[in-house]
């Protein structure tokens, strides 16, 4: 079949692998009220038609953090992407280095920072939970800055893990026994696509980054438990200055949901903030990242860069986010169902449905340039 939307790759992500690990990229925390709210409330914004515009000139590329980008997006920062296609990361971070947009390696990823720099050419961003364990996050944080990461997306709303009901009904989380592992292995069995190539071939299935903190033989269903005892519950503001001093390069903060913490972001001079409610999957309850945004960027717009994600699945949401007052846009699920569904390849594809999508939504809002998108393309009560 022909993969025609970011919903056709979800559906064959469905598809293709073992139930736990669908579920845990499509779920959210709790009743998943934010994580419908974020895509209802990004697909309700109503776009301004504009005709008879020229559009033969027209550019997508926008600058970020001192880099250009062919599209003004980057592909977020998702955990375990290794176990969704064999060693995925490698295979997504190609895909954006083809693209043009740059690729966020996620401290929770199956394939560590030097894996991911081995298999690529350009720089990526290296995002960060913090743990209690401060020395080692110093050697992390040295070691992305020794392999050239320009960009630090330093995640703020994970200090402890949002309930996915979901995943304990797949037996990912919660106590590990006999019995989770048996209910997950005879999920596998029924994928034997995935289970040949990921399964059998796409070994070690441990997180790369923090193997070594983690007890030996520990496996991918060990580390939500253990990020809840091992990420740092203590962190304040005061811990921005801790980064700082171990990080000379733009830091991002992602998870900003409220102009109050936005403002305190921009106080401390955070080169970047990342609008975002993790996809749903922290506190659910919250605003959808499209409702949380226009205040944000009526409060802190041009004093740094504004990055928004949750619930973008098309090229429109793209334009939407930027109308709404992002600068750019984070993907989350659009290219870990794509990297599921047919990996490198399938991101690829992904990146230029979002490419297409953009641009017949620039050509039917009047605009040609990615920095002319602003409220003036909505429609209606959006504006
Ligand atoms: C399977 C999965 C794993 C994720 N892992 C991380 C992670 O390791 N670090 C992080 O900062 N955010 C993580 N996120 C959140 C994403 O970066 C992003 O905020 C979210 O997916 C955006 O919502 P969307 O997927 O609905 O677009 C993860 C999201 C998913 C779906």
């Amino acid at each position: 079949m022909i993969l025609a939307s970011v919903a056709d790759f979800r559906a064959a992500a469905k598809r293709r692998l073992p139930r736990f690990l669908f579920e845990y990229i499509d779920g959210g925390s709790y009743a998943e009220v934010t994580l419908k709210r974020n895509i209802a409330d990004l697909e309700a914004v109503a776009l301004r038609q504009l005709v008879l515009r020229d559009f033969a000139d027209m550019d997508l590329s926008t600058e970020l953090f001192g880099q250009m980008a062919a599209l003004p997006v980057a592909l977020g920062p998702v955990g375990l992407a290794g176990m969704y296609a064999r060693r995925g990361e490698r295979q997504a971070a190609r895909a954006a280095e083809s693209a043009g947009v740059p690729f966020t390696l996620s401290t929770m990823a199956a394939c560590g920072l030097a894996e991911v720099a081995k298999a690529t050419t350009k720089p990526f961003w290296f995002q960060l939970y913090a743990t209690k364990d401060r020395d080692f996050l110093r050697g992390m944080l040295a070691q992305a800055r020794g392999l050239g990461c320009p960009v630090l997306v330093f995640t703020v709303d994970l200090p402890i893990p949002g309930t996915r009901y979901r995943d304990q009904h797949t037996g990912l989380s919660g106590a590990q026994t006999w019995r989770t592992s048996l209910k997950r292995f005879a999920q596998a069995a029924t994928r034997p696509g995935w289970a040949w190539d990921v399964g059998i071939h796409g070994r070690p299935h441990t997180i790369g980054n923090v193997a070594p903190l983690m007890p030996p033989g520990a496996g991918i269903a060990d580390f939500l438990g253990w990020s809840r005892d091992n990420f740092d519950h203590t962190l304040t503001w005061d811990t921005i200055g801790f980064i700082r001093e171990q990080w000379p390069g733009p830091i991002v903060l992602k998870g900003i949901l409220d102009p109050e913490d936005a403002r305190r972001a921009v106080d401390l001079g955070v080169e970047g903030i990342v609008v975002s409610n993790h996809g749903g999957r922290q506190l659910d309850g919250v605003l959808s990242s499209a409702r949380a945004l226009p205040a944000i960027a009526d409060a802190v717009g041009g004093q740094t860069t504004i990055l928004a994600d949750s619930g973008v699945r098309s090229g429109l949401d793209v334009v939407r986010m930027l109308a709404l007052g992002a600068d750019a846009v984070m993907l989350g699920r659009a290219w870990a169902y794509a990297l599921a569904a047919d990996g490198e390849a399938g991101v690829r594809r992904m990146l230029e449905l979002i490419e297409a999508e953009m641009r017949v939504a620039m050509a039917l809002t009047g605009v040609t340039r990615i920095s002319q998108i602003d409220k003036t393309c909505l429609a209606g009560e959006y504006r």
